[in-house]
């Protein structure tokens, strides 16, 4: 998998480097806004467990490990030196969402807002059509996460089936787009 280099400048996507990169994971989850990032990307609040920079390595290397298995791939999003969040698109259907699927998270903060996720999921979406050939993407949000539902909604993903709730009581929304 290459890095792919974006329209922003100094916004690049790169393979995990789970050395480099658990440090600004754990940063991430560790700050303020940790938890409600956790709560915006799904996780149930009895879930959310202590994070360490072990654990971030841990996940990090199993997303390495999920790409040698053909299951998923992962970017990490990088501005200049820093590690600012992660995308990674599921490569087999899930009982919860259909393949591929993309999802992304903007871990720090002070980067959400400013067109990043745009670029990112734009990136995305390309690379579902050219390199992987395929022509539907889908993905899920939580329901009331809003600026999940106008970033998907932003390029014409349509909700796929009606919203409903899983075995942790949260409401989410599966989406779909087909991409000419
Ligand atoms: C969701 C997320 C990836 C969006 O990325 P972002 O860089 O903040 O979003 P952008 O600045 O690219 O904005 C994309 C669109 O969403 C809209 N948007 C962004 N934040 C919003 C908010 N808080 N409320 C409503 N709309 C919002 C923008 O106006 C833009 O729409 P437009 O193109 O029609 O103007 C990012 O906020 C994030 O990582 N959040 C925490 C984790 C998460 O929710 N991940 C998604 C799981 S499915």
């Amino acid at each position: 998998m290459n890095d792919i280099k974006t329209d922003i400048p100094n916004l690049v996507l790169e393979s995990p480097d789970p050395e480099r990169d658990a440090p600004y994971a754990l940063s991430w989850f560790a700050s303020r806004f940790g938890k409600e990032t956790l709560l915006l990307m799904g996780n149930a609040e009895s879930e959310i467990k202590p994070h360490s920079l072990e654990s971030e390595k841990e996940t990090l290397q199993r997303f390495i490990e999920l790409e040698h298995e053909n299951e998923q791939l992962t970017w990490v999003i990088r501005d200049q030196d820093k590690t600012i969040g992660a995308v990674w698109i599921e490569l087999v259907d899930t009982p919860e969402v259909k393949s591929p699927a993309v999802h992304i998270m903007i871990g720090d903060k002070d980067y959400r807002g400013k067109g990043i996720g745009k670029t990112v999921v734009g990136e995305m979406i390309r690379y579902v059509k050219d390199d992987l050939n395929l022509h539907d993407i889908y993905s899920r949000h939580i329901a009331s996460n809003e600026s999940a539902k106008a970033l998907l909604n932003s390029f014409g993903f349509s909700n796929d089936g009606v919203t409903y709730t899983d075995s942790n009581n949260l409401s989410w929304q599966n989406v779909h787009l087909y991409i000419d």
